[in-house]
């Protein structure tokens, strides 16, 4: 089934300019990303998104990390593509990551893990729809 799934391309990734890199294992996995913008995400927006997370220890941190540097936010369209992205990234710590994934290929600890992809399609809805407006995403 074709459905759509939120990505960021973390703040380790743009550092360090491996956009283009990750992109090219994105697409090469089947996956197309149908809409895509480079910002600096705000306090409030990262607090906003890891939402869940802010009774673990290490929110304070994650929310540091992800606002010191500019992400790319993304849609990505596929068969499975809540699935099929989670594959591609691998474990979200780089140490359980399987060969050719995002994270073995180019994470560098558990925090900074150069991708974020939704969990869930009712996930990806509400993340996609924090950052794009329906008119940004051309299938
Ligand atoms: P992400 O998929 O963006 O979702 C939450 C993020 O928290 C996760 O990737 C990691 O980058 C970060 N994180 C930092 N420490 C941990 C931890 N101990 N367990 C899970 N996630 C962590």
């Amino acid at each position: 089934m074709t459905e759509r799934t939120f990505s960021i391309l973390k703040p380790d990734a743009t550092r360090r300019n491996l956009t283009g890199q990750i992109n090219a294992v994105i697409e090469a996995a089947g996956l197309r990303i149908v809409a895509q913008k480079r910002i600096h995400l705000t306090d409030a927006q990262a607090k906003k998104f890891y939402e869940v997370h802010k009774d673990r220890p290490f929110y304070g941190e994650l929310v540091g990390q992800m606002t010191a540097e500019p992400v790319v936010v993304q849609v990505l369209e596929g068969e499975n593509a809540v699935a099929a992205y989670r594959d591609v990234m691998g474990a979200t710590n780089p140490k359980d990551a399987a060969d050719g994934t995002i994270r073995k290929l180019f994470a560098l600890s558990i925090g900074e893990n150069s991708v974020h992809g939704s969990d869930s399609q009712d996930n990806a809805a509400i993340e996609i729809a924090q950052f794009f407006t329906d008119a940004e995403i051309v299938g």
